[in-house]
């Protein structure tokens, strides 16, 4: 398709396939998630945002936790008693003990931790300095493994944990060194969990998001150029919402994916593999 027809294709099929979608996760229900304990990081925006209304509308009680107070506030102000935002800076070991503490008290069982929050700057590789490099690891690596450690002692058969990496792992962009280095950290933490706390039955994935377009994406990265990548790179053309995101999220908590764990579900309409 040339370059007009394929622009109005990718504008046009957006809105249905987002309809399609929406409607296909309102139908969807896993009754296994219902009143379960689910925990999710970096809640308050994005795919995180997308992910607690997921499962809140499962009937899930949801503990999401965010740095932006506000945004998480007026979120669980929306959903409801079922979902309880808690402000938590994920950079501090010390906020994240608190935080899981008062969840294994009020839930005792966790069904599920969804390991969301990350920071994907672009930093050119010789300017990088050792400051953000271990603000990084901390936020996308170590508080990964604090929750994990946290929350897993309150997890029994049949339980999740999923955890986010990313494509870029696979495409390399430029100035993402970094980032990059953090999300195949996730993958290898992800694999390694998984067989030692699989013998309790607690399974351990990875989504690795395609190009998501979130409020923030749209806001600062949504260019001709961009839209033109996604054009030439995703096998299927259409944007990715943060809601498609979340599916694969509630596939991986619900008893449908039983027979998966230590995977990596690439959810990036092909673009790996263009
Ligand atoms: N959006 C994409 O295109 C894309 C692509 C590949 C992978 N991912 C991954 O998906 C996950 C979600 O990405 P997103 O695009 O929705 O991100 P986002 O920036 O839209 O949302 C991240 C959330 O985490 C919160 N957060 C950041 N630092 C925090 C901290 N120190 N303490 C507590 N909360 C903090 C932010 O306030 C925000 O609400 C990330 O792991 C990201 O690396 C996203």
């Amino acid at each position: 398709m040339g370059g007009v027809g394929r622009n109005y294709a990718l504008r046009e099929s957006a809105s249905l396939f987002l309809a399609r979608v929406s409607r296909c996760a309102a139908m969807t229900q896993f009754p296994e998630l219902k009143e379960q304990a689910v925990v999710i990081t970096g809640g308050a925006n994005g795919i995180g945002a997308a992910t607690v209304r997921a499962f809140h509308r499962q009937g899930a009680r949801v503990f999401f936790c965010d740095k932006d107070t506000e945004s998480g506030a007026k979120l669980a102000g929306e959903l409801g008693a079922n979902v309880l935002f808690t402000p938590v800076d994920l950079m501090s070991e010390h906020e994240i003990l608190a935080w899981t503490k008062t969840i294994k008290t009020s839930a005792k069982v966790i069904h599920a931790l969804v390991n969301n929050a990350a920071w994907d700057p672009r930093i050119p590789f010789l300017e990088t300095t050792t400051q953000q490099w271990d603000d990084l690891f901390a936020l996308n690596v170590r508080a990964y493994f604090l929750m994990a450690r946290e929350c897993a002692p309150a997890m029994t058969r049949g339980s999740s944990i999923m955890n986010f990496s990313s494509v870029t792992f696979y495409n390399t962009p430029p100035q993402m060194v970094a980032y990059v280095a953090t999300k195949g950290a996730v993958i290898g933490f992800t694999r390694c969990l998984a067989r030692e706390i699989g013998p309790r039955g607690v399974r351990v994935n990875c989504i690795s998001p395609g190009w998501v377009f979130t409020e923030r994406q749209l806001r600062d990265y949504l260019t001709p150029e961009s839209k033109k990548l996604i054009e030439e790179r995703q096998c299927v053309p259409e944007y990715i919402q943060p809601s498609e995101i979340a599916n694969v999220v509630l596939f991986l908590a619900s008893d449908l994916s039983a027979a998966i764990t230590g995977q990596e579900i690439l959810a990036d309409r092909g673009w790996e593999h263009s």
